[in-house]
């Protein structure tokens, strides 16, 4: 154990001095773990928040609009199929790292059918643990030390902490007006040290998806520059809320597009079992490898070394069975709408969300002033700068009825 002694020189020495407060103090916790939990995650930040103020004022109190968690039940066809493989006899063990193969030929037929591919097979998909471990798999299996990863800005504020995970770096791309992808400002950061490129469409924070004349565009552009350099720029399509659409909005995926792409799914928003972890990994069949056996086994073989090992077993065998049932998505357009409204009579700035479960409109005043003024009011919202845009906030509709209720009479007033 540390003495005060110990720690009070510890503190003063100087290396420490340069240190931000919070990692001076600890010796438990690695430093940037430490600065990251006191500094880094505004979400978990919210999470928490919202968890005390309806502990003190009631659930029922609290607008929180904060997390895009879906507190809905998923649909019929993946319930009875949790009753169905709740009692078979099923097998709980390891299988391969992949997953099982004749869940990968499910996925690989939906997604054929889908018209997502042509000739996609069970051998090019990995079943992960969501979206997120689907990303940190694909990072881990294509990055070299310090190779660059660019992101669109505002992105999801957890690719910064999947990119520094794997020894890259994250670089920013600005978006359009409206936060349309703008293929020139990130043909702009392409350099010699480009491993990929990510893309969330339908795009957490902002709603946006992108329509497939600009993503054909920066495909491209991509195919281009990976075949002047010699090797290629990939693609990491982010897709978790791909049947979360509006208005007749159309979803295109890029990994459809570009050869050199891996599309990363999860049925967590879609399916609303976030907690369950499931998704997958689908390497486009036409990407540029003269080694598939590699590949594919190095993503396996990824999933086993970050400690996932293998994608839920159980749920694996739910989701084969459920894959193409339809989301259920009115509840959804209905929120949208009230907010729509209520941001309308109060007079903010934002682009009508085409896909998501998000909203992300201008703060009126400085958007530490509005959040402080909203919680106060407890409308939980996250800021802008959690996804690299200050003077914006997040506001998720994921949420219940009395949720949407209570934060449209207060965002109306905030606006005030
Ligand atoms: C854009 C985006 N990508 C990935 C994820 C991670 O998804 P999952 O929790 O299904 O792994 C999320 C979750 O919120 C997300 O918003």
């Amino acid at each position: 154990m540390q003495t005060i002694e110990k720690l009070d020189a510890l503190r003063d020495s100087p290396a420490d001095v340069a240190a931000p407060v919070s990692s001076r103090m600890h010796s438990t916790v690695a430093r940037a773990i430490v600065d990251r939990y006191h500094n880094g995650s505004e979400i978990r930040k919210m999470f928490d928040d919202g968890v005390r103020l309806k502990t003190i004022h009631g659930p029922d109190n609290v607008a929180d609009l904060s997390i895009g968690n879906p507190p809905f039940p998923p649909p019929a066809a993946f319930t009875r199929a949790l009753q169905q493989f709740a009692s078979a006899r099923g097998r709980h063990s390891y299988m391969q790292n992949a997953g099982f193969l004749d869940v990968r030929e499910a996925v690989a037929r939906s997604l054929n059918e889908r018209g997502f591919f042509n000739a996609i097979e069970g051998q090019h998909i990995v079943m992960t643990t969501g979206a997120a471990g689907a990303i940190n798999v694909v990072l881990k299996t294509i990055l070299e030390p310090g190779d660059e990863v660019i992101v669109p800005r505002p992105f999801f504020s957890e690719y910064r902490y999947y990119i520094d995970n794997h020894g890259g770096r994250m670089v920013l791309a600005d978006t359009g007006p409206a936060f349309d992808l703008d293929v020139a400002a990130i043909l702009e950061k392409v350099t010699a040290s480009t491993r990929a490129v990510i893309v969330n469409s339908p795009c957490n924070p902002t709603g946006r998806v992108y329509p497939e004349t600009t993503l054909q565009a920066l495909a491209d552009n991509l195919k281009r520059l990976s075949d002047q350099r010699g090797s290629p720029i990939f693609v990491i399509s982010d897709e978790p809320y791909r049947e979360l659409l509006f208005d007749n909005a159309r979803f295109t995926s890029i990994a459809s597009l570009y050869c050199n792409s891996f599309m990363c799914y999860s049925w967590s928003k879609a399916f609303s079992i976030a907690g369950e972890r499931i998704g997958y990994i689908a390497v486009n069949p036409t990407l540029r490898t003269d080694d598939w056996p590699t590949l594919i086994g190095s993503l396996a073989m990824c999933n086993r070394f970050l400690g996932f090992v293998n994608a839920p077993a159980f749920m694996q065998r739910v989701i084969g069975a459920a894959l193409n049932a339809p989301p259920e998505t009115d509840h959804y357009a209905r929120r949208r709408t009230l907010l729509c409204q209520a941001l309308d009579e109060g007079g903010y700035r934002y682009a009508r969300p085409e896909g998501t479960f998000y909203i992300f409109p201008e703060t009126p005043g400085t958007e530490d002033d509005f959040i402080r003024r909203a919680r106060e009011e407890l409308l939980l919202v996250v800021p802008g700068r959690a996804f690299g845009a200050e003077g914006w906030f997040r506001l998720s509709f994921a949420a219940t009825d009395r949720a949407v209720e209570l934060a449209c009479e207060r965002l109306v007033r905030l606006s005030r």
